[in-house]
């Protein structure tokens, strides 16, 4: 399927690039640009880059960058021609698709998502229709789960039979081998296929967008030599550590109430959302990953943790601390009566118990230092010192520093000690962090200057300061202004470029210009297919100091445009006088090496030329 160029440029041009990105990450106001934490890699400190000006983004930690089409297929997995459907189904504009063209560029992901919307369909219609999911109807009594939350989660059952869903698969076209690929189908060491889920309750499992993305399958009875939960492999929809159970669900009241409640398992959320406690996320069978604590973020600050009464809940909860405090997140810690877990809870005890639970939750020192008092750590000096330096550790991970002296006295006070022996002890841990701050800084530099040479030729030797100045040129062709691309168009030419990205990135705004088109950032990259490239001019253009900077700074109270049209000229006279410094250097080189004098006023009258151009240029460029 194609959409033409020209709806392309239409929806991109009706989308503000800041709309789509805000909802996901918390960004704030810095200068002309937004920043905040990149969703393409972990980070603590924000080098995420958003331009509503020029409609682009970019991360200075992973170079990831580009227009709201790049942003949209980054993170959400999609393709290009998704991401400009996605794009113009929210400011409201039509593409007209025959469905036939449809499947055939179909993407591979999407067609993986809609096998598995077919199979949470007819998992969900084997539960409510068939005989034989009459155990399975049962079941969902007896867990007091009604109908209607059946729906909200679209459980399901797989029937248990060795072929039930591959049956269905084949009548209904479905690809085998994409449903051996999404583990929905099974392959024996001879080649045979059998349904995986067989006779499971079936928990499909949904992006934050609302996809179905992968399942969880419980066992009916609890048996011994059966795993409880059986869950979907990864696949390229599906990347576990990235998914928080429940959120697709959950994330407007989280929103809402600007806090979340994370548990453990399926059953947990599903029960507190059936009654009433609908911001709930579940982190369903793996330990917190930073990235789930990412995606979190993006909805609040304060976490509330829940996790089972159990040792295993326990040391889950302390893994999880750590993660959340890296992330400045408030956290509380709740805890249940041992035996109990959420979905027991609130089932035996109801809505209003269950909320006492969560108000009378503790902050983590209180949670942490109860657990080591149950250890017995503090009957003896010794692991007594120990037990506090352990304490000491997750609030060296707090990056606010007035949290940081809060805990500090709330620490000195509980154990009776200076708080000059805490903030010592904070020092050192820190003292260490630093370290890994700077190594992972240096890292970033060496990733950065990477990013630079794999774009800008090898062979060529051209001078450091033409490069600068033609970046700065490029800079400029991306900052909005038809008067600063004229100028750059009518003035540079191919031939003076030092590589091949430059001038296939000029090219594309002369072509732009020529046209009469959309002059701004985000619409030039568009016509810049290849991926390198975009990501190189989002890095340049958004660059920790702006063009004009400068120049702001020693022209106050003019205009925006006309300080870069000064700028402008400034600088192309810069770099066309270099160019003429460059071959005034091989015509001094020629004349030392010249045999007779006749030669050598030649140079002469050539170098006479070059300066009379360079006067030329600069009466030109004034
Ligand atoms: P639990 O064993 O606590 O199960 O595992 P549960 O959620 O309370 O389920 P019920 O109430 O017995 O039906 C917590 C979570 O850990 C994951 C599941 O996501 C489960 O919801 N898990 C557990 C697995 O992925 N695999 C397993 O074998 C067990
Ligand atoms: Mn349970």
């Amino acid at each position: 399927m194609t959409i033409p160029e020209q709806k392309i440029e239409e929806v991109r041009a009706a989308a503000n690039i800041y709309d789509f990105i805000s909802p996901h990450i918390s960004l704030k106001k810095r200068g002309r640009n937004y920043i905040g934490l990149c969703p393409f890699h972990n980070e603590k400190t924000p080098s995420f880059t958003v331009s509503e000006e020029k409609q682009i983004f970019h991360c200075f930690g992973c170079h990831a960058g580009g227009n709201v089409y790049r942003f949209i297929m980054d993170y959400q997995k999609i393709s290009f021609i998704e991401a400009v459907q996605e794009v113009a189904k929210q400011v409201g504009i039509t593409i007209e698709v025959s469905e036939t063209e449809q499947t055939e560029g179909q993407s591979e992901q999407e067609s993986l998502l809609d096998i598995n919307t077919a199979a949470a369909k007819y998992f969900l219609d084997n539960l409510l229709n068939s005989h034989e999911g009459e155990t399975a109807r049962q079941y969902f009594e007896r867990r007091k789960i009604k109908l209607q939350t059946i729906r909200t989660f679209g459980l399901g059952y797989a029937l248990p039979a060795w072929e039930a869903f591959i049956n269905f698969a084949r009548e209904k076209n479905i690809d085998l081998n994409k449903s051996v690929q999404l583990g929905l189908i099974g392959k024996t060491n001879e080649g045979r296929l059998y349904d995986k889920f067989s006779g499971r309750i079936i928990f499909p499992i949904f992006s934050s967008t609302g996809r179905v993305i992968a399942f969880g399958g419980r066992i009916l009875e609890n048996r011994e030599n059966a795993a409880k939960y059986l869950n979907s492999p990864e696949s390229i929809v599906y990347t576990k550590g990235r998914v928080l159970y429940g959120l697709s669900h959950a994330k407007d009241d989280i929103r809402k109430l600007d806090k979340a409640i994370l548990v453990e398992g399926y059953m947990d959320l599903i029960s507190l959302h059936q009654a009433g406690i609908k911001n709930v996320v579940a982190v369903s069978g793996t330990a917190l990953t930073e990235e789930q604590v990412q995606l979190l973020s993006r909805y609040t600050k304060n976490v509330v943790l829940l996790f089972d009464a159990d040792a295993a809940g326990m040391k889950a909860a302390m893994r999880s601390i750590e993660l959340l405090l890296q992330r400045d997140m408030e956290i509380k810690i709740a805890s249940l009566p041992v035996g109990e877990d959420p979905d027991s809870y609130v089932n035996n005890f109801g809505k209003q118990a269950f909320e006492e639970i969560i108000n009378r939750a503790q902050n983590f020192l209180e949670y942490q230092t109860d657990y080591f008092q149950k250890q017995g750590l503090f009957n003896e000096p010794a692991t007594s010192a120990e037990a506090i330096r352990e304490l000491m550790k997750p609030v060296a991970l707090i990056n606010d520093e007035l949290k940081r002296t809060l805990l500090i006295k709330t620490i000195a006070k509980k154990f009776n000690l200076r708080e000059m022996l805490i903030e010592d002890e904070l020092r050192k841990i820190l003292a260490g962090q630093h370290k890994v701050e700077l190594i992972e800084a240096k890292r970033r530099e060496v990733t950065e200057s990477k990013v630079l040479d794999s774009i800008l030729p090898a062979e060529k030797k051209i001078p450091q300061q033409i490069i600068n100045l033609e970046v700065e040129l490029i800079k400029l062709l991306f900052e909005g202004s038809e008067k600063t691309v004229e100028l750059i168009v009518h003035h540079v030419n191919e031939e003076m470029l030092s590589s091949d990205a430059h001038i296939t990135i000029f090219n594309h705004v002369a072509d732009a210009y020529n046209a009469s088109a959309d002059l701004t950032a985000g619409a030039l990259i568009e016509r810049i297919k290849d991926e390198k490239i975009q990501r190189y001019i989002s890095n340049i253009i958004l660059e920790k100091y702006t063009v004009s900077k400068i120049w702001e700074e020693f022209h106050p109270g003019e205009s925006r445009e006309k300080i870069l049209e000064k700028y402008t000229k400034d600088t192309l006279c810069k770099y066309k006088h270099a160019h003429l410094d460059e071959r005034a250097n091989e015509y001094y080189t020629e004349m030392e090496n010249a045999g007779n004098d006749e030669k050598k006023i030649d140079i002469m009258k050539l170098l006479r030329d070059l300066n009379k151009e360079k006067q030329l240029i600069s009466e030109e460029l004034r």
